[in-house]
């Protein structure tokens, strides 16, 4: 029988950190075992808020698909595609806009968070009609499963309505899928703040080299009462010892310099240098694998090409079904005959 589907991804907007590992990436290796796996890069949801600088993005692409690839998403298990190579999905959103009124989707909260985060006045239509659009890349598919952040489960009740809606409507054609929520704590930056992310200049790259890692991480932010290394010293909310959880895998080392670290017996450089070390063999396998792929990158391009190939076949059995649903299909129908 056929594996249930997922569909989860990315918009290219630059290199993947420690959070996206944690967060998301971790998972989706996990996953593609179990499930059969699309991973859009949402090149067309980018242009929703860039559209400077689109030279860069070319690159980005490139640099994405190198962090999914390093982190073991493996093409041969799952599917990567291009989002912009699939023009089947444009076609899909046109027709679940009509499904779909403009003050539900003004409603939608990450709409008014986008601007005011990048200090939108006033939304274009693609702005608006993001969640449509994101509908039918997972709709496109049939996925059942949508593995995202807490911030995107607003745009998964959007596709669920929309599917609702198309099969009262039509007749049974989409799964209604569900979003998948990790429940993993969000990991915070080298600066102490709630969350890593680039804007922030508080991330670790999955492409960082040993001496980037090292410098960040002897810079981290740790206890801010803590003026001694004799100073006994606290845990909690302290990103070094957060990371010495999540990446350190010799537990009893992270045990025993806890405990000396509330005792006042162990200077805040020691406990750094051991996580720049937990970090730099974490990373170790990641970044050779990187390398090896960045080496080949027409096997790159091939593995996005194909991907995109086998995306756009899905679309295409998804919108004759859809069309023939909604009795769009014309000219079978109503021209094949010639009486
Ligand atoms: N909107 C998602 C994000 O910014 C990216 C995305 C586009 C997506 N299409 C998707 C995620 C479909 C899940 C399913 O993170």
């Amino acid at each position: 029988m056929e594996r249930p589907r997922i569909l989860t991804g990315d918009r290219p907007t630059g290199r993947l950190h420690l959070g996206h590992y944690v967060g998301t990436l971790a998972n989706r290796v996990r996953l593609q075992d179990t499930y059969q796996c699309f991973f859009i890069i949402a090149d067309l949801h980018m242009l929703t808020t860039k559209y400077e600088y689109l030279a860069e993005v070319g690159r980005d692409v490139r640099e994405l698909v190198l962090d999914y690839l390093a982190v073991g998403i493996d093409p041969n298990k799952s599917t990567t595609y291009l989002q912009s190579q699939v023009p089947e999905v444009t076609e899909l959103a046109t027709i679940f806009s009509m499904l779909v009124s403009v003050p539900r989707l003004q409603r939608v909260p990450t709409l008014k968070e986008v601007m005011r985060d990048l200090r939108i006045g006033t939304a274009s239509l693609g702005l608006l009609s993001y969640p449509v659009l994101q509908a039918a890349d997972i709709l496109m598919v049939r996925a059942s499963l949508v593995p995202v952040g807490k911030d995107q489960a607003s745009h998964v009740e959007v596709t669920r309505e929309i599917a609702q809606r198309f099969n009262a409507l039509y007749g049974d054609v989409f799964p209604v899928p569900e979003a998948l929520i990790g429940d993993v704590p969000t990991l915070p930056g080298t600066n102490g703040t709630a969350k890593m992310s680039k804007s922030l200049d508080n991330a670790i790259y999955l492409a960082d080299d040993p001496g980037t890692v090292q410098r960040r991480v002897m810079g981290m932010y740790t206890d801010p009462t803590r003026i001694h290394s004799t100073d006994p010293g606290h845990l909690k909310g302290n990103p070094v010892f957060i990371y010495h959880d999540v990446f350190n895998p010799n537990k009893a080392e992270v045990a025993e310099l806890k405990a000396r670290y509330r005792a006042g017996k162990v200077g805040d450089v020691e406990v750094k240098r051991r996580l720049v070390e937990a970090l730099t063999a974490f990373l170790a396998p990641i970044q050779e694998r990187r390398r090896q792929f960045a080496e080949q990158p027409s096997l790159v391009e091939a593995i996005l090409r194909q991907g995109s190939e086998l995306a756009r076949q899905e679309a295409r059995r998804t919108l004759v079904d859809a069309k023939r649903a909604m009795g769009l299909d014309y000219f079978s129908a109503s021209f094949a005959r010639d009486d």
